[in-house]
């Protein structure tokens, strides 16, 4: 982390001098040039550098006794419930408005899971953080599984999840249900788990290695043909559309220096993890037990921060491979009459990179007020403003439903604004087709590893990287895009 960053004259810049510049900043690990056509210098690939000086684990164990202390005070009993219309709500605030998620949409919210969690008809469970048993009372009712197991690290949830054994033993004896404190891996009764769940938790992991560590510890336990089920994941792509569509909602009138400003500084405060798809697609070549990852975009009606910007994945435990990917026609001038016609046809629906309408607002205000121009990319590239055939997933999915059909749904791999995939297979196919081919960078890319330090730490290190790369532009220098990626071919 000491090498000196040798600034270049930029009248004297050739392609060069930029590689070698950039490779001595001490921000960077490696940078790999990307030239258009012209031989003009296009894109800049950027990985990193990792923080080598164990303080990592240090700030990563201060980090979850921290979130710890949150839940504990968040659950405790003799807390105040003024402001909730239901006490098992606790804690559940919308990212967008900062208020507490309206009871109605909470219940939508915990259905929608339980419908994702309840399609495997899982036997044996196993959920890392269960809080207080949103999911694990609707599971057992509806599943009535031969066991249950429930973890958490928060004495108050331990303490709620065994009030809640006791009755839904009573009404499921067959169910064995364990409640472990800390997040204790018990070996599992028999072969092992069919179902790992771990939903609405990854955000308050430290770093995504934290999260592989976790896998490490459990892919073990899941028998084959089991899922790992890692549910209402944040998108690091969205939060800045999430972050600005909460200021202008707040207060619309506000200059727009003002509300950059508070936009900024909540990205660069923001502590929770957001762990990219792209990153979860990868995971198979790091896990070999990982056969296939699937992740969607949630559903559901209400228009809050889970259902606009949050994700599900599924990560398939020695599963067979779904049939081969689907031929995708482009989505981006789907209207809803073409749609509604291809969902009447018995045939393969696939359309790819369908404008999300559920996201205009939120890229049009991150437009508007984002922190940088390269950073809005993805609303531009959405056409945020302008865009008359953004179309609504959930909109699109209960219309196929209606149609008799089963949609999936997926973020458009490439895509940075939310775009999405949506793909039907054939009224009498009897698989779903693959639909989890690997996004960029690359498929010979390993498993990202994006260490999360405190807030904003990353934020402010990739931000660094940019002014360097602008330090470098002669006046009138068209500058290229920066693409911060895990790993490059041949990097160090
Ligand atoms: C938002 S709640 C989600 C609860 C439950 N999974 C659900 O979907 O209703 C997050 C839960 O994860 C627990 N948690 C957070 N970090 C954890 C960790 N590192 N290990 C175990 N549990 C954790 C918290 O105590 C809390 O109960």
């Amino acid at each position: 982390m000491s090498k000196p960053f040798g600034r270049i004259a930029p009248e004297r810049t050739t392609p060069l001098e930029w590689a070698a510049a950039l490779d001595a900043h001490p921000r960077i690990r490696a940078v790999e040039m990307e030239y258009g056509p012209e031989g003009n210098l296009s894109r800049i690939h950027v990985v990193p550098h990792e923080d080598t000086s164990g303080l990592g684990t240090i700030v990563e164990d201060f980090a979850v006794d921290s979130w710890r202390a949150v839940f504990e005070d968040c659950y405790d009993p003799a807390g105040s419930d003024d402001e909730l219309e239901d006490a098992r709500y606790r804690g559940w605030r919308d990212g967008i408005t900062g208020l507490p998620v309206p009871a109605a949409d909470m219940a939508e919210w915990a259905d929608v899971t339980v419908e994702r969690i309840a399609r495997r008809a899982p036997r044996r469970i196993l959920e890392i953080g269960a809080g207080f048993g949103l999911l694990m009372e609707p599971l057992v009712r509806r599943l009535r599984p031969a066991s249950y197991t429930a973890t958490d690290f928060s004495q108050h949830a331990v303490a709620r999840l065994r009030e809640l054994a006791g009755p839904l033993t009573a009404q499921s004896p067959d169910t064995e249900i364990t409640v472990a404190e800390g997040d204790a891996l018990a070996r599992p009764p028999g072969d092992g788990y069919d179902m790992v769940v771990i939903n609405s938790v990854v955000q308050y992991f430290p770093s995504v290695l934290y999260l592989e560590a976790v896998l490490r510890r459990v892919l073990p336990l899941v028998q084959p043909g089991g899922h790992v089920y890692l549910g209402d994941l944040r998108h690091p792509r969205l939060l800045g559309a999430m972050t600005a569509l909460g200021h202008r909602r707040a207060a619309p009138g506000a200059a727009r220096e003002t509300l950059a400003a508070r936009v900024a500084r909540d990205l660069r405060l923001d502590g929770e993890l957001a762990v990219d798809p792209g990153h979860l697609h990868q995971l198979p070549r790091c896990f070999p037990k990982v056969t296939e990852v699937e992740s969607a975009p949630r559903r559901g009606a209400a228009p809050t921060e889970m259902t606009l910007y949050r994700y599900d994945a599924v990560l398939h435990v020695g599963c067979a491979k779904p049939d081969g990917g689907p031929e995708w026609a482009d989505g981006g001038e789907l209207t809803l009459e073409r749609a509604v016609a291809a969902f009447a046809s018995p045939s393969a629906v696939a359309f790819r990179g369908i404008p999300n309408a559920r996201l205009t607002d939120g890229l049009r205000a991150w437009r508007d007020w984002g922190t940088s121009q390269a950073d809005a990319g993805g609303a531009e590239a959405h056409g945020a403003g302008t865009c008359g055939t953004a179309l609504d997933p959930e909109l699109l999915c209960t219309l196929a439903e209606q149609a008799g059909r089963r949609p999936g749904l997926r973020w458009t791999p490439e895509g940075d604004d939310g775009r999405f995939d949506l793909w039907c297979p054939e009224e009498d196919g009897t698989r779903q087709p693959s639909c989890t081919e690997a996004p960029a960078p690359g498929d010979d890319a390993p498993p990202a590893r994006q260490p999360v330090y405190p807030p904003g730490t990353e934020a402010r290190r990739r931000e660094e990287i940019r002014s360097a790369v602008a330090a470098l532009l002669a006046p009138g220098d068209e500058p290229p895009e920066v693409v911060f990626v895990s790993w490059l071919p041949g990097a160090r």
